[in-house]
């Protein structure tokens, strides 16, 4: 699918956005091995959060509902069936990394797969700990999906995170809910905490200490009502949009606001960002606001380190709005960009020379001079939804019609991200 995008004169308004990817993954996994049912409110419409309702259900896990609210009758910790078929991860990595956490325990072999894109992307971050915990799990080529995984019994670890993933984290975290006596996770980098509240809601024993984080095995997890908060990484792409053109001002409404997820925020406030939060509530542990967005000239800046780690979705957006700052955007520590839904440092160097910008690519990032005019152009996705959705942000503020070619890509996160963008934006002509 294609999408032509028009030059906007103001992004404006007043927009909702679909429920956090990252939270609605955790949710439908950790109610399906809690006993009894848990509603589901906002669950996010992407493609990804799907395919993990798709294979809680292929592991006997009966999910009723529609659209956005739905109630999963959980059968705790000992209730999954053997799937009749193949789990499909479809193009989600969350789902194929965190459920393995939770296969390894089970009394069954699984085999779970994914896209092309998937296909390419590293397991041995997660098969690294789960053999250490006592599973065997088998991938192509030693690294990559399909998985096959022979639950058993497992035994407790302590385990210290090689890279900064949350996706990691949850996975050991899953496993360990299974395993008799203490988990223990050492972060070397704070990642998103979505997986350590959710758990604490369901009536876990876990607790954080500096950096490392021990959970007591076998707890007895409660059905509950949950309400995910609006995706910050969907929001990213909107804030970004209002920041680039000119006269916009924007809100956006119930968004979730984490402190290990709003990195993003601050940065921007710190180049100049005219970004108001005018009140903070606390919902099922996680924190909710609506966020206020002015278009604002950024001074531009270098993104590194922790920093890098708590924004790396969020990246390909900014990336775009680095071109327009008046000093230019570096990127470094990023090296992780390359093993995304597609290599992202140079899936945004290539969109960025066609929108007639220049960029320098690093193995672990990118630098991109400030004040740079935006050509109107002909953008690829290359499949990866981020992608396609900063692009179209970049077109925006273009001198004339651009095309996004694989705009479908965006459904993954973000089904509703053109109809959105359409209410938001006032075109030029
Ligand atoms: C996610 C963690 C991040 C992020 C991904 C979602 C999660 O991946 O890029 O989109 O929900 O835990 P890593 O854990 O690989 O950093």
């Amino acid at each position: 699918m294609e999408k032509k995008i028009s030059p906007a004169s103001s992004v404006s308004g007043a927009i909702t956005l679909p429920g956090d990817k990252s939270i609605s993954h955790r949710y439908a996994m950790i109610a399906s091995i809690a006993e009894g049912p848990t509603r589901i409110r906002n669950y996010s419409t992407g493609a990804d959060c799907h395919s993990t309702l798709g294979c809680m259900r292929a592991l006997g896990i009966e999910i009723e509902g529609q659209g956005t609210d739905f109630i999963v009758h959980g059968k705790g910790l000992n209730g999954l069936r053997q799937p009749a078929a193949d789990l499909d991860a479809g193009n989600s990595g969350s789902t194929i990394r965190m459920l393995s956490g939770i296969l390894a325990a089970q009394p069954f072999r699984t085999r779970i797969f994914g896209d092309e894109s998937l296909s390419r992307r590293p397991m041995q971050r997660i098969m690294t700990p789960l053999a250490q915990m006592g599973a065997q799990i088998h991938a192509h080529e030693g690294k990559f999906p399909p998985l096959e995984i022979e639950g058993g019994v497992l035994r407790p670890i302590r385990y210290d995170l090689p890279v900064p993933s949350a996706q990691v984290k949850t996975c050991v975290l899953f496993a360990g809910l299974f395993a008799e006596g203490e988990t223990v996770v050492v972060e070397p980098i704070r990642s998103r905490d979505h997986t350590e509240i959710a758990l604490r809601e369901f009536g876990a024993d876990l607790t954080v200490t500096r950096g490392e984080i021990t959970l007591q095995g076998r707890p007895l997890l409660t059905g509950r009502e949950v309400v995910v908060p609006s995706d910050i990484s969907s929001a990213a792409f909107f804030i970004a949009a209002a920041l680039l053109v000119p006269g916009s001002h924007l809100t956006i409404h119930g968004v979730g606001l984490n402190p290990t997820r709003s990195a993003l925020l601050d940065f921007l406030v710190g180049m100049g960002a005219k970004i108001r939060i005018p009140q903070l509530e606390s919902q099922s542990g996680e924190l909710i606001g609506d966020i206020v967005v002015e278009y604002s000239e950024l001074r531009g800046g270098t993104v590194s380190g922790a920093v890098t780690a708590a924004l790396i979705d969020e990246i390909p957006v900014l990336a775009v709005l680095g071109a327009a700052t008046r000093d230019g955007l570096t990127v470094r520590d990023a090296a992780e960009l390359r093993i995304k839904e597609t290599d992202r440092i140079r899936t945004i160097v290539e969109n960025l020379r066609r929108l007639g910008v220049d960029a320098e690519e690093f193995p672990d990032g990118l630098t991109i001079p400030g004040r740079q005019k935006f050509r109107a152009a002909e953008f690829d996705s290359f499949g990866d939804h981020r992608i396609a959705m900063a692009f179209a942000v970049a077109a925006l503020r273009a001198d004339g019609e651009s095309t996004i070619h694989g705009a479908d890509a965006a459904a993954v996160s973000f089904p509703e991200f053109w109809d959105t963008l359409g209410g938001a934006c006032f075109s030029l002509r």
